[in-house]
């Protein structure tokens, strides 16, 4: 097949053609790993002026690309900018992670706007549009978002919590409140990805780092819902929009994720069962994943045998190489250019 200088691997596998050496990139890929991305993060002060002043957010964006010449960038930002831009108090502080005003009782949701301030956002647009343009044309340029339920998670219990908690206890106590977070996430969340698009991204990730706590009805009700809206809502203004999920943790229920959201690919964790994953999900979408961070770390002879794992059960269909979660801030550079190599030595 002949393919024009244009042509980007990561969009074809995404388009239904699979390719011979898997495109690659890790999730969190910008970020405290990298010597470059410290620096810069100090010169930008705060994390939320680092996502929010182009020129940084471009130059983080490119750092893993020069290093490691990935087939995607994503453009550099997170997922709680959409609660900023709904008027709530966001912050990161440094070594805690991220704090925002809880929205913990029914009044409180009651009083939330559900009109975002795409005004906040437009740093992140600008961001888009300067990147595509310094980016090669074989690279992808990956928008994303978070899913509403995991989104909802931060914005009811105002922090990260171990197993989400509040959020559940809140969508139990109180589910017509707690679909009104949902709602005002899906309705922004729809419009924050078509402006993405717009500036520049081909592909879009929603991230639902936190779908794996909730039991088969939730699920369907909090991560399965609300994904299908967004994914439908973008389609109805850019209907060939390629958009990844990444439910993670889902486990046995991915096939149904995959049929009622009508993403093109599914992001898969590490736990993922290969003939599960191999049967009932790549036979209809691409697969993205699933290399152990935690393997990254160790390195040496278990990072090999890992990278050969993840390429004997996937490649021979559709895959992007990725992990299965964000890559850890600990890792070491060499472990990701080992990585890297024995990746695109791949012949399959
Ligand atoms: O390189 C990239 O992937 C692009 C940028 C990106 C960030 N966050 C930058 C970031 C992306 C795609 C995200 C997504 C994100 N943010 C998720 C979903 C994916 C996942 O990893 O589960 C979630 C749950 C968040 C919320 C968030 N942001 C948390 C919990 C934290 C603190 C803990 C942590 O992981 O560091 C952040 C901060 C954050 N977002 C950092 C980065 C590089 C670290 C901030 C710093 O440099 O001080």
């Amino acid at each position: 097949m002949t393919q024009s200088p244009t042509t980007k691997p990561f969009v074809e596998v995404l388009s239904g053609r699979r390719q011979p050496v898997p495109p690659l990139w890790m999730m969190r890929q910008a970020g405290r790993y990298l010597p470059e991305y410290r620096e810069v993060r100090a010169k930008a002060g705060g994390f939320l002026d680092l996502c929010f002043t182009p020129e940084f957010a471009v130059e983080v964006t490119l750092q893993p690309i020069r290093r490691f010449a990935f087939d995607a960038a994503i453009i550099f930002s997170d997922i709680l900018v959409i609660p900023y831009a709904l008027g709530r108090d966001v912050r990161f502080e440094v070594g805690e992670g991220p704090r925002l005003d809880p929205l913990d009782t029914p009044d409180k949701i009651g009083a939330l706007s559900s009109t975002g301030d795409f005004t906040k956002l437009e740093p992140v647009f600008e961001a888009l549009r300067r990147v595509r343009r310094e980016l090669d044309p074989k690279i992808a340029l990956i928008g994303f978002c978070g899913a509403p339920w995991t989104v909802a998670t931060y914005m009811v219990a105002g922090q990260g919590t171990p197993d989400q908690a509040p959020a559940r206890m809140m969508a139990y106590r109180h589910p017509e409140a707690f679909a009104k977070i949902i709602d005002a996430i899906v309705e922004n969340s729809v419009l924050y990805l078509l402006g993405q698009l717009k500036a520049g991204a081909d592909v879009l990730q929603i991230f639902d780092t936190w779908a794996g706590v909730l039991p088969p009805r939730e699920f369907q009700r909090w991560s399965v819902e609300p994904t299908k809206r967004i994914v439908a809502g973008v389609r109805k203004k850019v209907p060939d929009a390629k958009i990844i999920g990444f439910p993670r943790g889902a486990g046995a229920l991915l096939p149904s994720y995959v049929e009622a959201t009508g993403v093109d690919a599914v992001s898969i964790d590490w736990a993922a069962e290969p003939s599960l994953i191999r049967n009932k999900v790549q036979s209809r979408v691409a697969v993205q994943g699933n290399l152990d961070p935690l393997v990254l770390i160790a390195g040496g002879d278990a990072l090999d045998r890992a990278v050969d794992d993840v390429l004997s059960n996937y490649a021979a269909g559709r895959l992007i190489f990725n992990l299965g979660h964000g890559i850890q801030p600990e890792t070491p550079i060499a472990h990701v250019e080992q990585m890297v190599k024995r990746v695109r030595a791949y012949r399959g």
